[in-house]
C-alpha cells in the first residue's frame, strides 16, 4: 500500500495562527515517526504564514472560489491561492456546494487547478441512500461531472474523497462495506472514462465522522487509500493517533 492520505480539513478552525501552530506541535509531538506525513487544509488566512514554517503537514486549501478574478467580493483567486503557497485545493466540498457553487463550475476549477500544478482533492458524495440503489449513479454522475474537462495525464494528481453528505458532521460514519461499495463504484467510473492505466493513479478517501475507532478500517476493508477528516483533526491526541495508526497497519 502507499502511504495513506490523511488530510484534516479544519473548515473555520482554529482561531488563530497561535492556535493553529500549537495543535501542529502537540500533533507532530505525537507522531512516532517524524516522516508521517499528513495533510492540513486550513483557512485561507492561515496558509500563507503556515508555510513559513518547518512543519511536516502538507499545507492546501479548503476551495478556490474563481479561476478568473472580476467583481468578486470576498473571493479568492486560483493565482491568489497559489501565491499563499497552498500546495493542494479542496474542491467541491459539500459545505461549499451548499453555498450554491454549480457542479460545472466546479468541473472548470478541477481542471484549471490541476492544470496549475495544484494537487486536487475532489469531494464527491450523495445526500441519501435509497434502497433501490439511486445513490450509486449519482456517485458515478458527480464522477463524470467532475472529471468532465480534466486531462487524463493529470490523474496522478487527483484525490476523490468520497463523503455521504449523511455522514459529515453526523454521529455515525458510513461503514467499511459502504464505503468499499462507493470506492468501487468511483474507480469503475474513472476507468470508463480514462482507462485502467490512468485509473490507478488517482487516490480515493473516505470523509465524514471518522474517528480513532473507525479511521483504519476503511483503509483495511473500506477500499480507501486514505481519510479526510473534519472535527477529530482538531484534537492533537486524536488525529496523531489515526496518523500512527493507518501508517504502521499491518505491523
Ligand atoms: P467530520 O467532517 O469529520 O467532522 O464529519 C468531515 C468533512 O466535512 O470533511
Amino acid at each position: 500500500m502507499n502511504s495513506p492520505i490523511i488530510i484534516a480539513n479544519w473548515k473555520c478552525s482554529p482561531d488563530n495562527m497561535k492556535s493553529a501552530l500549537r495543535l501542529i506541535e502537540n500533533i507532530e509531538n505525537l507522531l512516532n515517526k517524524n516522516k508521517y506525513k499528513y495533510y492540513i487544509a486550513a483557512p485561507d488566512s492561515l496558509i500563507y504564514q503556515l508555510r513559513e514554517y518547518d512543519i511536516v503537514g502538507v499545507i492546501g486549501a479548503q476551495n478556490i472560489d474563481r479561476i478568473e478574478g472580476g467583481a468578486y467580493t470576498g473571493e479568492n483567486k486560483l493565482s491568489q491561492i497559489l501565491d499563499t503557497g497552498a500546495q493542494f485545493a479542496l474542491l467541491g466540498h459539500s459545505e461549499v456546494r451548499k453555498r450554491g457553487e454549480d457542479e460545472n463550475y466546479i468541473a472548470e476549477k478541477v481542471a484549471a487547478a490541476l492544470n496549475s500544478d495544484l494537487r486536487v482533492i475532489l469531494c464527491i458524495g450523495e445526500e441519501e441512500r435509497d434502497h433501490d440503489g439511486k445513490y450509486l449513479e449519482e456517485i458515478a454522475r458527480q464522477i463524470r461531472v467532475g472529471l468532465g474537462k480534466i486531462d487524463n495525464d493529470r490523474l496522478n494528481k487527483l484525490v476523490i474523497a468520497y463523503e455521504p453528505i449523511w455522514a459529515i458532521g453526523a454521529s455515525a460514519a458510513a461503514t467499511p462495506a459502504e464505503s468499499l461499495e462507493a470506492a468501487i463504484v468511483i474507480r469503475r467510473e474513472i476507468v470508463a472514462m480514462a482507462g485502467l492505466h490512468n485509473a490507478k493513479q488517482t487516490q480515493i478517501i473516505y470523509g465524514g465522522s471518522v474517528n480513532e475507532s473507525n479511521a483504519h478500517l476503511f483503509l483495511t476493508e473500506g477500499g480507501m487509500d486514505g481519510l479526510l477528516i473534519g472535527r477529530a483533526s482538531l484534537d492533537s491526541d486524536v488525529f496523531a493517533t489515526i496518523i500512527n495508526n493507518c501508517y504502521e497497519l499491518g505491523k
